[in-house]
């Protein structure tokens, strides 16, 4: 059964939610989803409420999803992109937040390339923190999202089988994705070559399979990561190409299949590497919905922080 409010006043990772909270997440998203639908898209729910968005690496998805979903509610919005900052400039994470603060600021949605960078601002300011990706440590609306739109496809996640393919190592996604299925009761597996598989995965409880076929025959839901190529320091598989020919999917693979999978993948897309374009375009592919769901979960895990404040 879902709580009446969040046990945490951040949103840093699904690590430090429990399955009450995700529940709760899911019911309020609910409701935003019918609002966002109607021809009035708009509540009034975070009228008095201003948030700064403050991207120091790039992003489409993410930061259009929670800028609409802050306005959606009714948030005042301001938007920080460290490339056309003054960080160019050498100034410190913690002397551009207080800045930002400086102008009344209530809540920050920051995505960072370092790991944990957004525990670390918890720990210095007063405003409430949404971790939108930190290096390869999590990511947790997207892992939200993803859920969502498996309950909404398949009815439940619990039960349900998820393998997640592909470049397991760099991902974010693929944590907080493994912690928030894992507390909802699915079954989780990862797939990709040995090099993209970190071994502290199976002190986690996933399975761990390096052949796509048997993955895919295996599971209810593939969720296809992106190759991070600027995040691979070092060569973890000869080529593209090669890698393609292993782990991407493609049509005929898909259709060889005994029953008919859900496909899902966080965006953005190699199309031709990790999945072909007509298996992301096809009827299995919930990809769009993904991003839909996005704006719906968003608005529920700022409206439920939000509510944290009184
Ligand atoms: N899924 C995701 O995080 O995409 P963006 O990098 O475009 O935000």
């Amino acid at each position: 059964m879902a709580a009446d409010k969040l046990s945490t006043r951040h949103l840093l990772g699904i690590k430090d939610i429990n399955r009450e909270d995700i529940e709760l997440i899911f019911e309020t998203a609910d409701n935003f989803k019918d609002v966002i639908n109607r021809p009035i898209k708009r509540v009034p729910s975070l009228r008095d409420i201003t948030i700064a968005n403050i991207f120091f690496e790039n992003s489409t998805r993410t930061k259009l999803s929670f800028e609409l979903a802050e306005k959606r509610l009714s948030a005042d919005v301001i938007n920080f992109a460290a490339s056309s900052s003054s960080v160019s400039k050498g100034e410190t994470l913690i002397d551009t937040v207080n800045n930002i603060l400086a102008m009344k600021v209530d809540m920050v949605v920051m995505r960072h390339p370092y790991a944990g960078a957004g525990q670390f601002l918890s720990r210095h300011i007063e405003a409430q923190i949404v971790n939108a990706g930190d290096g390869a440590h999590e990511h947790p609306t997207q892992a939200l999202l993803d859920a969502f739109s498996i309950r909404e496809k398949l009815g439940d996640v619990a039960g349900k089988k998820v393998v997640i393919v592909g470049d397991i190592l760099h991902s974010r996604v693929a944590i907080s994705n493994i912690l928030c299925l894992q507390k909802l009761g699915a079954e989780v597996m990862v797939c990709g070559p040995a090099t993209l598989i970190p071994k502290h995965m199976a002190s986690l409880g996933v399975r761990i399979e390096h052949n796509l076929i048997k993955a895919l025959n295996w599971c209810d839901v593939a969720n296809m990561l992106r190759i991070q190529l600027e995040r691979q320091d070092i060569k973890y598989f000869p080529s593209l190409r090669e890698y393609a020919m292993m782990y991407g999917l493609d049509k005929q693979l898909l259709n060889s299949l005994d029953k008919e999978i859900v496909i899902m993948h966080p965006g953005p897309i190699n199309r031709g590497v990790e999945i072909t374009s007509d298996v992301a375009d096809s009827n299995q592919s919930i990809i769009l919905d993904q991003v839909e769901n996005g704006v719906a979960v968003r608005m529920a895990v700022l409206y439920l922080l939000a509510s944290q404040r009184d």
